[in-house]
């Protein structure tokens, strides 16, 4: 049956009560590909929620990278894991805002009706690293609405009670829907992982990016220095707004980036580059940083490591660039530094990081924001790296502003980002 995409923000039940289906964008094993074609709108049955979970009416979603993934099959299918053997279907999207709608057994916290943000992490209440260890250390551990299904795409959503947090209540839905995933990310990378301190000097890769926007402003909220690298000046001023301490265009470094398979003489050349790049970044702070945010991966990992001060620690979470990272690891032991892996966020570290939202000092990052419509399009600006910031999705919602209860900051508007 066509969905009629004019009733996608209405639904016919109160919360409480779950409608029969409703509208999702779907992703089938069979139609892997641009995500254009493999996004396809479909009713669905509405899932009932399990113990311990809530199904949430879905107001505004977030576009993230890992969908483009998902749609394109690629490195890996998610078809293979998580629950979509039993499912038979992807229903994107890993950041959202709504209204929940029903609660399943044992859930007491919340209740139908209240407005809430979804964090993406989920595990087994069963695996014992939930209870002493880390949620993000269970065998159980995925990306809700990447590597399982029932993501944010569709007009409810299914998750675990855990992944709920207060919708902070000066923000419209579509901002409070574009945050979570980076900004929870870089608040754990920074703040948990190597314990940011006033006086701290940080260099940010893509400073003006999802995961950098958010990394700036903990900085600055932090009293931390940093500096971000950008590639045009219009990101440089943003990134200056947030806090920084200064940027740097990397497109005035470009022959530092590893492309790998260099020659020794080319080595050479690209080590002279990095150790210019480290001494701008001294210029900028006063001395060498102390972190390294990295996300970028192979193209600028050599350079992470020389750049840090010694002893100094370069925390990385992604590899936009490519992930087979070599460098000269004399830099690391010689100077004592150390290399830190981070992945998303335990409940707790939202819960700290929501907060700084819903007291205003720290803010979302919005580009754009689209009708349910535009979910497959918005999927492939990132495909084509045509996008400039964070895009939100209205599903629930009717128009951009609803869901704003109080007065305060909300997103900032970019022109630029990404
Ligand atoms: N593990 C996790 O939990 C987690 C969570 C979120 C994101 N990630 C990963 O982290 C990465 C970044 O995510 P994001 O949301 O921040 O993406 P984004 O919004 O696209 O921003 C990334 C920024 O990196 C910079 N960049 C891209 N290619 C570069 C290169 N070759 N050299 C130097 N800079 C480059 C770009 O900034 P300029 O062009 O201005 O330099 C870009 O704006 C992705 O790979 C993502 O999958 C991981």
């Amino acid at each position: 049956m066509a969905v009629d995409l004019s009733q996608v923000s209405t639904v016919s039940t109160e919360p409480g009560e779950l409608p029969a289906t409703m509208a999702a964008w779907v992703i089938r094993e069979e139609r892997h590909g641009e995500p254009t074609d493999a996004f396809q709108l479909e009713e669905i049955e509405v899932p009932e929620p399990g113990a311990f979970e809530v199904i949430v009416r879905v107001m505004a979603a977030g576009v993230n990278f890992n969908n483009v993934w998902a749609a394109l099959g690629e490195p890996v299918s998610v078809f293979g894991y998580g629950d979509h053997p039993q499912y038979g279907h992807h229903i994107g999207g890993s950041d959202a805002s709504g209204v929940v709608w029903k609660v399943g057994e044992g859930v007491t916290r919340w209740k139908p009706g209240d407005e809430v943000v979804i964090h993406c992490n989920q595990a087994s209440y069963e695996d014992p690293e939930v209870h002493g260890l880390d949620p993000l250390a269970a065998p159980s551990q995925k990306i809700w609405g990447y590597e399982t299904t029932w993501g944010s795409f569709a007009q409810f959503t299914k998750v675990q009670a855990q992944q709920l947090l207060p919708k902070p209540a000066h923000l419209a839905w579509e901002e409070a829907a574009s945050y979570g995933l980076t900004y929870f990310t870089a608040y754990r990378m920074l703040i948990d992982q190597v314990e940011l301190q006033a006086g701290h000097k940080v260099l940010i890769w893509g400073a003006a990016g999802g995961l950098g926007v958010f990394a700036t402003q903990l900085c600055a909220l932090t009293g931390a220095d940093c500096v971000g690298v950008v590639s045009s000046a219009e990101k440089g001023e943003l990134v200056k707004q947030l806090g920084a301490t200064g940027y740097i265009d990397r497109n005035e470094y470009a022959g530092m980036m590893r492309r790998g398979g260099e020659t020794p003489d080319e080595e050479k050349a690209r080590f002279k580059e990095s150790r210019r790049f480290a001494k701008a970044v001294s210029g900028i702070l006063g001395d060498a940083p102390d972190i390294v945010f990295e996300h970028v991966g192979q193209a600028t990992f050599p350079t992470s490591v020389l750049t840090v001060k010694p002893f100094g620690k370069v925390v990385i979470c992604g590899a936009t660039s490519g992930y087979n990272l070599d460098f000269d690891v004399r830099y690391l032991w010689m100077r004592q530094k150390q290399i830190i892996g981070s992945h998303f966020a335990n409940a707790w570290e939202c819960t700290k990081a929501n907060a700084l939202i819903e007291q205003g000092k720290i803010r979302p990052v919005l580009w754009k924001t689209m009708g349910f419509e535009g979910v497959a399009d918005a999927h492939q600006l990132l495909r084509d790296n045509k996008h400039l910031g964070k895009i939100a999705i209205l599903v629930g919602a009717s128009a951009e502003g609803e869901g704003r209860t109080v007065e305060g900051p909300g997103a900032i508007r970019a022109e630029v980002g990404a």
